[in-house]
């Protein structure tokens, strides 16, 4: 988490930070800062700017760097040590010496007492403030900048990205990274640094992505890249071919109700590059190697991809958040389908299990951003025990992919709110386009299942159009339930996920209790929570089979208790209709597995609405961020 942004040219400084930290915001919005130097005289000065909040609330100070400067650093942050106050706030200082950072560092209680044992003070509580402190001791030893933050670094543990200046050393920033992204971005007698391309890509489309352990010097004229042992490295940029998508709200309100009526051509546009709809077939000839600085993208043949999969002893699937979610609906699709012994978990609980992972296992990843640390980190593990890993990543060119050896991106667009809603409707499509390949090329499905499957997909887009046009009809149910004291989420089988992912959203915006579980699991525990004021959702949009009746006698069991129901039901399921106090239809799908992806629809509006009657920030909900780089 925090946005990075450093520059160092010809131009106005401050602005281009500014407009850089707004392109990371998703990052972090607990406070911001500017430092930009000033000459005075002979001398440069540090003028630091500080505020808690958004980004925004630094224009109230922005008169105290209204100077000609040609070289600052900037931040937006999410509070890991400290609480989100101004003092807290990037950057930091320690004499000369400016700073910001990205991480955490794990061993800061250690660093604290041996720099107050030596009679320093500290203004913050943040362990990135004491990183200045290193710097300093460094420099004051006489050594240069790069060698002082290299020194520096060699003295802390655990995931950062800094960006150092000195004001004794006018045009040099240092910048140095070990698992947390960072890039540099190389202009025309003027470089800049930041921790994600957008915030840069007005100015540069040449980029260096910086590895773990490396340090770099950047001076207007050149960039200078090291390792931690101090041997230069002789770095390749890659020049960024793409775009970024529009991020106005086009009228709506907020960002997440755009991005929730987006999604018919959020799946259009993911789901066109697999699908041979003139043939009915799947086609998993769009996966591409990410680029990486040593190379360029490259397109991986079906068949290789179909044989990674296939020869397969487990395919293990990992993930965080609403992303891993959908990891456990591809987990159900890919096994159910396509045979292929199949787990997915959490990525923070995968990484540090110790896992029993063979070389013949194959890795699966699922990301929005491409910069989750705990999915990241699954994927190095993966790959230190010889497996190959594939992603599956909406962000181009992001951490994620360039870590593995093919990535399946979801061309969803940009998702600027928190609450991730697109993202994950793709990342189903995407995990059925998969099951359906492998089902269909290890003769587990006929050739006319492929079609309907196939042809399902290809209407699916326009099936969600039109399910959607009715979308602000949900208000009226979230108002009529918001005062309700608890949400309990039930769906079984394919809907599981789905139960898992209403409840998340719920919490994550609305600000109310909210679970997710199996109806299956309802005796176990859940129904002693059942009772009016507590609104059950039951999703169930399948009208028939032995797991829809099951489905519905758990949920008749909610009724017998005076539980309050709001069911997703098939438009013909009398039965269900008829012991829900509320009543939403859910279109039936000629391929029954993709109906996750039309009943996430009504929750995630459901959701948004609820955090609309209660007021809450919807797009930038409190104490989230979201990209989530620290574990
Ligand atoms: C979703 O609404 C959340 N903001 C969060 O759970 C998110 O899905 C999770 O942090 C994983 O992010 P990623 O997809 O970018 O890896």
């Amino acid at each position: 988490m925090c946005g990075i942004v450093g520059y160092v040219g010809e131009r106005g400084a401050q602005d281009l930070i500014y407009k850089g930290l707004a392109r990371l915001e998703y990052r972090g919005y607990d406070s911001a800062g500017i430092a930009a130097l000033k000459k005075e005289g002979e001398a440069f000065t540090t003028k630091v700017i500080k505020a808690p909040g958004k980004l925004k609330e630094l224009k109230q100070y922005w008169g105290q760097i209204d100077f000609p400067s040609t070289y600052a650093i900037g931040h937006t942050r999410w509070a890991t040590h400290g609480e989100a106050n101004q003092v807290n706030a990037h950057p930091h200082r320690a004499e000369s010496i400016t700073l910001v950072h990205n991480g955490i560092i794990e061993n800061h209680h250690e660093i604290r007492e041996q720099l107050l044992k030596q009679g320093v003070k500290l203004h913050s509580e943040t362990d990135s403030e004491l990183f200045g402190h290193l710097v300093l001791a460094e420099r004051k030893k006489g050594l240069g900048l790069l060698e002082a933050v290299r020194l520096a670094f060699s003295q802390i543990h655990g995931a950062s990205a800094f960006v150092v200046m000195d004001e004794k050393l006018p045009g040099t920033m240092v910048v140095a990274r070990n698992g947390s992204p960072l890039v540099v971005g190389l202009g025309k007698g003027e470089n800049f640094v930041a921790s994600d391309v957008p915030a840069i890509l007005d100015s540069t489309r040449t980029i260096y992505y910086l590895e773990d352990n490396e340090l770099a010097e950047i001076t207007k004229q050149a960039v200078k890249v090291i390792d931690r042992n101090g041997k230069t490295v002789s770095f390749r940029t890659v020049e960024i071919d793409w775009d970024l998508d529009s991020i106005d709200k086009q009228g709506y309100p907020h960002y997440m109700l755009k991005e929730i009526l987006e999604q018919p051509r959020a799946l259009s546009d993911t789901l066109s590059a697999w699908l041979d709809l003139a043939h009915g077939k799947f086609r998993l000839d769009s996966a591409v190697h990410s680029k990486r600085s040593s190379g360029d993208a490259k397109i991986i043949r079906h068949e290789d991809l179909i044989e990674a999969f296939s020869k397969a002893t487990m395919v293990n699937i990992v993930a965080c958040g609403t992303a891993a979610h959908a990891g456990f609906y591809g987990a159900q699709i890919l096994e159910k389908w396509a045979k292929i012994p199949t787990r997915a978990e959490l990525a923070s609980e995968f990484r540090y299990r110790e896992p029993v992972l063979r070389n013949t296992d194959v890795g699966l990843v699922v990301s929005q951003s491409g910069e989750t640390a705990d999915t990241l980190a699954a994927v190095k593990l993966m790959k230190q025990n010889g497996m190959k890993v594939f992603a599956i990543c909406n962000v181009r060119d992001s951490s994620i992919p360039r870590e593995c050896d093919a990535v399946f991106y979801t061309n969803a667009g940009i998702e600027v709110g928190v609450a991730s809603t697109k993202a994950f409707t793709t990342q189903m499509a995407l995990f059925s386009v998969l099951a359906g390949a492998l089902s269909s090329a290890k003769g587990e499905i006929s050739a006319d299942q492929e079609k309907v499957w196939v042809e399902c997909l290809g209407h699916l887009p326009e099936v969600t159009r039109h399910y959607l046009e009715d979308y602000s009809s949900v208000q009226k149910i979230a108002q009529k339930y918001a005062t309700k004291k608890g949400f309990l989420f039930l769906g079984r089988g394919v809907y599981f996920p789905v139960a898992l992912e209403g409840a998340l959203k719920l919490k994550e915006i609305a600000y109310v209790h909210a679970e997710g579980y199996s109806a299956g699991e309802l005796k176990h525990g859940p129904i002693a929570m059942v009772e009016p004021d507590m609104l059950v959702l039951a999703i169930a949009p399948q009208g028939e089979g032995l797991l829809h009746s099951k489905s519905v006698s758990n949920i008749e069991e909610v009724k017998a208790r005076k539980g309050t129901l709001l069911s997703l039901g098939a438009e013909k399921d009398a039965q269900l209709q008829k012991i829900s106090e509320t009543y939403l239809k859910v279109p039936s799908l000629s391929f029954p597995d993709l109906l996750p992806i039309l009943a996430t629809l009504p929750l995630q509006l459901f959701s948004y609405y609820m955090a609309v009657e209660k007021g809450t920030e919807v797009d930038q909900p409190r104490n989230l961020a979201k990209s989530v780089t620290v574990e």
